[in-house]
């Protein structure tokens, strides 16, 4: 079978799975929690995505090997911050191991004490609600607490491995046009 054929191919590595997947574009979130001492620690997560509006649940999935993951699954608690294009340096601070990836980010506490970062576009406080087995990562699928105020800023992106960015902040929509699905915008043209 050629790689242009239509009928696709069985024939893939995980290297070739991963630039296929890499088409399709995401927002960034930097998910955070306190550690036992109070600590703040957190990854950056592009597997997030609104699941549920009634009741209002979200999902994310850590990487097995991922050292935040068990911080939040002891607390039951993390803060989902959405990130805006002037945040892309936060994104690589979180995007990779480190010791104290607090000690150049600016944060303010949730109600629960949980990180906030300065600039996101929003947040979400959540509780853990479930967490399921999916390969290599969990899926971890959280009940939303409280709301973080919406910046109108532009969003951060990640494309094909890198950072891309919107050329215009999008006007959040009137409450009445997301009655169907969390992020459908209009009835049932979803533009
Ligand atoms: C843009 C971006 C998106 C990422 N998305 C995820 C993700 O969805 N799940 C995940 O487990 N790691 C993801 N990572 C990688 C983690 O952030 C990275 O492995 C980090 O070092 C994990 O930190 P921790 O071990 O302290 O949890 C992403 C990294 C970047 C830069």
């Amino acid at each position: 079978m050629t790689p242009h054929s239509p009928y696709g191919t069985d024939d893939f590595d995980s290297r070739q799975f991963r630039t296929a997947m890499g088409q399709f574009c995401t927002g960034v979130t930097v998910i955070t929690t306190l550690d036992e001492e109070e600590k703040p620690v957190g990854f950056a997560c592009q597997s997030f995505a609104a699941l549920s509006l009634d009741p209002p649940l979200v999902l994310f999935c850590p990487q097995k090997t991922s050292r935040t993951w068990p911080v939040i699954e002891a607390r039951g608690q993390f803060c989902v911050n959405v990130l805006s294009n002037r945040q892309q340096d936060v994104s690589a601070t979180f995007g990779a191991p480190g010791a104290d990836k607090f000690k150049s980010i600016t944060w303010d506490p949730s109600p629960a004490g949980l990180p906030v970062l300065r600039h996101s576009l929003t947040w979400v406080e959540c509780s853990v609600d479930s967490v399921t087995d999916g390969g290599d990562h969990w899926i971890v699928i959280g009940r939303a607490q409280i709301l973080g105020e919406v910046l109108q800023d532009k969003p951060l992106l990640f494309y094909r491995g890198g950072y891309l960015s919107t050329e215009h902040p999008r006007v959040t929509p009137a409450q009445a046009e997301l009655d169907n699905f969390l992020t459908w915008t209009g009835g049932d043209t979803w533009l």
